[in-house]
């Protein structure tokens, strides 16, 4: 399989195809403001297939489409029954000959892989256990907003569990030569096999790879601060242990006070605020560039489509 055929792990992705996405999605962003959008996708489909809940990313990929012209299809899990009523295999194949493309939210990586494998057309992961990539190209381009197009020695510390979307950060991190820190309790950093993945591309762009098990000891040096849910979707049978592990890894002002006087923050959302993030921090609009991002999920997952789709 192609793997730059599709969006199944941004690893995948060379940093300059990473950083031309970026500025498609900033140009497809002002075409929007000036209300002169692309029709590039005039007859096109895609389809959307969600086995877990969504807000932005369902949205975004819906408007999205429609801005660029085509036409998105919401695929229902439970009446497809994959796996059950179907093989993946089959499907894949089916639904090739009727879409141009396909984005899927999913538990098990596999899943995507496989649609990839079996079907003739782009696949995009919208979420899977292990990786977040269109979340992290939103972020991406939030970050090029920020600070300019040489990200290069900016410093991103995620605050929380070593989960989906602390992978895919990694892996931009390690891309455009930014320095990726996980600030987590003992036992929840990221699998050695993912570290593995991208330490190859901090090793070519410069970036540094650090994990801390001191949220104190890891803002130092920050440029942003990346918050998550402690609990990921498909986890919530271990939220009393895992919570009470992660309640010195909050968000809020006294952290924030330890961590440069230029320093941002983010989140992928949803928030459990009060949780890993408080109140204050969410509601600072001079710090909290959350809301930035997620309006950058609309632009960030149209320049994928335009990358992919042909
Ligand atoms: N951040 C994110 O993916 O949001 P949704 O789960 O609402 O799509």
């Amino acid at each position: 399989m192609d793997r730059s055929k599709h969006l199944l792990r941004l690893c995948d992705w060379s940093g300059n195809r990473i950083i031309d996405t970026i500025r498609i999605a900033i140009r497809l962003k002002s075409e929007i403001r000036e209300g002169k959008p692309s029709c590039r996708f005039a007859g096109k489909t895609i389809g959307m297939f969600f086995e877990k809940p969504s807000l932005r990313t369902i949205t975004t990929f819906q408007v999205g489409m429609h801005q660029l012209g085509g036409m998105p299809v919401l695929l229902d899990p439970k009446s497809i029954g994959i796996n059950q009523r179907e093989s993946v295999k089959d499907i894949a194949r089916c639904l090739s000959r009727w879409i141009d493309g396909l984005v899927v939210r999913c538990f098990e990586q596999s899943l995507v892989e496989q649609l990839a494998e079996y079907g003739s057309i782009p696949v995009i992961n919208a979420l899977s256990d292990e990786y977040h990539p269109c979340q992290a190209l939103a972020f991406g381009q939030t970050m090029v907003e920020q600070f300019g197009e040489d990200l290069r020695g900016k410093t991103v510390v995620f605050i929380g569990d070593g989960n989906n979307v602390a992978n895919s950060l990694m892996a931009l991190s390690a891309k455009l030569g930014m320095n990726f820190t996980l600030a987590c309790p003992k036992g929840y950093e990221q699998k050695k096999e993912e570290i593995e993945l991208c330490l190859p591309d901090f090793k070519k762009s410069g970036g540094e790879y650090r994990v801390f098990n001191d949220p104190k000891e890891a803002v130092a040096g920050a440029d942003i601060l990346y918050s998550d849910v402690w609990i990921s979707m498909g986890q919530e049978g271990q939220k009393n242990e895992k919570q009470s592990h992660f309640v010195p890894f909050q968000i809020n002002d006294e952290l924030l006070k330890l961590a440069p006087s230029h320093c941002k923050v983010t989140h992928c959302l949803p928030a459990n605020r009060g949780e890993e993030i408080t109140d204050s921090v969410m509601d600072n609009l001079q710090i909290n560039l959350c809301y930035e991002e997620a309006e950058n999920r609309l632009h960030a997952q149209k320049a994928v489509l335009w990358q992919l789709l042909h």
